[in-house]
């Protein structure tokens, strides 16, 4: 697909967006002030006055790749589904061809935020490393709820997150907690967040206060958004759990919780929402870009790079 063609579908509109400033104390500038977020197809500027320099960074989310080989015939049963996904897009292409213009552009960073890998293939992964550090560009990653799936496989979400992460997942990580981590560029601090399985652990909201606690501006990276009232069923959403998951027969997978969003999650939620020095949250998921705007505080949904080489956010901090 030209990029033409799928900005037609997209975002396309100039958007100067007034955040509230606040007053909290920042290691980069004695006073916070988030700016103003200009945006138009896929790129936009959060112009922060905490950062001295400017940070370009790509957000790519849900390419899914969804290839095998001969070490995943024993997987078959729990792989089939989602093998078949997407396969008329050549999604191997499309990160080769997003990586080149990183390294092109001399992008100082490159997110990658869940679903990069349709269920945890040694193949896949493989892929995914080798191609990344080809760059030459500094990434990082986090999963979506696909990337560590093998659809079938009893269990509790939590183990069978953990259990792939370490027996396949773990080159991606590049030696981070697959849980939460950040990285830091020229001054802005990236929060990567597995919520995958839409809810948080007390580790990942200890994590997340530790952080907020340091002042400087940082942003949020997640592969579920955060919950905005109007869009339906996300983190935190009131009316997550039991009764409103349709695809766990589907997916084959354990069932929402009877007793809904758990008490961690939303204030993980509450707390990413208010933070004064949050400059913005990035998320994938619902494979069409989106743009929210929660009491102040500027979320984007990354298109699914599926679809498209440049079907990823080009973003500029400063
Ligand atoms: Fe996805």
């Amino acid at each position: 697909m030209k990029r033409r063609d799928f900005l037609a579908g997209a975002f396309a509109t100039t958007t100067v967006l007034p955040h509230l400033a606040a007053g909290q104390t920042s290691n980069v500038q004695s006073s916070f002030d988030r700016g103003t977020v200009t945006g138009s197809g896929l790129k936009f500027r959060f112009v922060c006055p905490a950062l001295r320099e400017k940070v370009h960074i790509y957000v790519i989310g849900d390419t899914h790749i969804g290839d095998d080989d001969e070490r995943g015939k024993p997987f078959e049963q729990y792989s089939a589904r989602m093998a078949a996904a997407y396969n008329k897009f050549d999604r191997h292409a499309n990160l080769a061809k997003a990586v080149k213009q990183a390294t092109e552009k001399k992008i100082d960073f490159v997110a990658l935020v869940g679903d990069i890998i349709s269920y945890p293939s040694h193949s896949g992964t493989e892929y995914i490393r080798q191609t990344m550090d080809g760059g030459g560009v500094p990434w990082a990653y986090v999963s979506g709820n696909h990337d560590w799936h093998y659809e079938g496989e009893k269990g509790p979400q939590t183990e069978l997150r953990a259990r792939w992460a370490e027996k396949r997942l773990k080159p991606l990580y590049q030696g981070e907690n697959p849980l939460m981590f950040a990285k830091v560029v020229k001054g802005l601090r990236l929060l990567f967040i597995d919520d995958s399985i839409y809810q948080i652990l007390p580790e990942q909201l200890d994590f997340l206060k530790r952080e907020l606690a340091r002042g400087e501006p940082k942003i949020l990276l997640m592969h579920v958004p955060l919950y905005t009232p109007g869009r339906g069923i996300t983190l935190g959403s009131p009316d997550w759990g039991w009764d409103t998951d349709r695809n766990w027969q589907i997916e084959r997978r354990e069932r929402w919780s009877k007793d809904g969003c758990g008490e961690t999650t939303k204030e993980f939620c509450h707390l990413a929402l208010t933070a004064p020095n949050m400059l913005g949250v990035f998320t994938g998921h619902h494979h069409r870009q989106e743009m929210d705007n929660v009491r102040g505080l500027t979320q984007l949904v990354t298109p699914g790079h599926f679809s498209a080489p440049t079907a990823f956010l080009d973003l500029t901090f400063g």
